[in-house]
């Protein structure tokens, strides 16, 4: 097979449907170029001594592993200087970064959770780095919160890494989900697979159970008929599967199906579902969407969602369309 690399589909892309000018282009190769450096301090793990807490909290009350700061640290210094970007903004960090004035500054906002399953970090399991990215409002002179604040629909590029067996980047820019693996001796993202697509149906789901007693109704209503499996409405079994990495258990999804859920609870008002919105979602739904899924919080299409607040959670629903459709319509009802 013909290896098609990273540059190479990025500029082929441009050619075809026009929608990669240079500075996309260049800006989605630093984040992937980051997240090697990720995948290579992931890698070494005790030996990079990388393991283990930061003692300290990010803006969401929770506890950073020494992964989490490394991840972030960078991505931030590796997208900074090359005049792509008029600022960042991460789970890691409460306020934006805007690009310092000695650089020049960009065109386009990048979002990230750079280090995704914090809690498999230790463990030696999957995690990964969520991205997507945004254009700046026109006219924008010193970008703030408020020009983060744009819906789903206009992302022009969203991918994650994935730090597994194989080190993946998944990315799309509109036209269909392509997959890359790094070659770790040549230290090149090669494509390895085209137009990745979700089936419609699965018998496979995703969800913490242990907070089923917190759940709302339609949520309990949609598991409980699909643990019934052949003996009820359903008419047959399902299988469960939880990696606790979103980017691991979406990766399952767009390889081969499957309905990932981390629904909103009774436990508290204020905290719509544990999931960040603004760079855990609406990149997945992005992908998901593209891959032939659908993604929703329950009631709406996520990426329809008109954000409030950078760091804003959300319900999320994802995967095999007719599965996600089927819980959606429990919440409708
Ligand atoms: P993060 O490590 O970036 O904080 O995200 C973890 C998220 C997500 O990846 C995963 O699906 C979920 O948290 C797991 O939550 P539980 O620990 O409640 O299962
Ligand atoms: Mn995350
Ligand atoms: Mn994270």
């Amino acid at each position: 097979m013909k290896r098609v690399s990273l540059t190479q589909y990025l500029i082929e892309e441009q050619r075809r449907h026009n929608n990669i000018p240079e500075s996309l282009r260049l800006l989605t190769e630093v984040v992937g170029r980051a997240c090697k450096t990720i995948s290579h301090a992931v890698g070494k793990g005790a030996l990079g001594e990388v393991l283990g807490s930061a003692e300290s909290e990010n803006v969401q009350g929770e506890v950073q592993k020494k992964l989490d700061i490394i991840s972030n640290e960078i991505l931030l210094e590796a997208n900074e200087w090359g005049g792509h970007l008029a600022a960042m903004a991460s789970e890691e960090m409460e306020q934006i970064h805007p690009i310092p004035n000695r650089y020049p500054m960009g065109e386009y906002l990048l979002l990230f959770d750079p280090l995704d399953g914090s809690s498999n970090i230790d463990v030696n399991v999957s995690i990964g780095t969520i991205f997507s990215v945004l254009k700046a409002p026109a006219g924008m002179q010193h970008p703030t919160e408020a020009d983060f604040l744009q819906p789903g629909t206009q992302q022009v590029l969203a991918g994650y890494a994935l730090y597994g067996p194989q080190t993946v980047l998944v990315l799309t820019t509109g036209n269909g989900v392509q997959s890359f693996t790094l070659d770790r001796e040549m230290g090149a993202w090669v494509m390895t697979q085209k137009n990745m697509s979700i089936p419609e149906d699965t018998k496979e789901f995703a969800i913490n159970a242990s907070n089923a007693r917190h759940w709302f109704p339609p949520v309990k209503r949609y598991v409980d008929e699909m643990l019934a499996g052949t003996t009820g409405v359903r008419s047959k079994d399902f299988n469960m599967r939880w990696i606790a990495s979103m980017v691991a258990d979406v990766h399952r999804i767009l390889t081969r199906g499957g309905v990932f859920m981390y629904p909103a609870d009774a436990r508290d008002p204020d905290k719509p579902g544990k999931l960040r919105l603004m760079y855990e979602a609406n990149p997945m739904a992005f992908l998901v969407e593209q891959a032939g899924g659908a993604a929703t919080d329950g009631k709406q299409r996520i990426l329809d969602i008109h954000p409030e607040k950078l760091h804003q959670r959300v319900a999320v629903f994802l995967g095999s369309k007719n599965e996600v459709e089927r819980v959606t319509s429990y919440h409708v009802e």
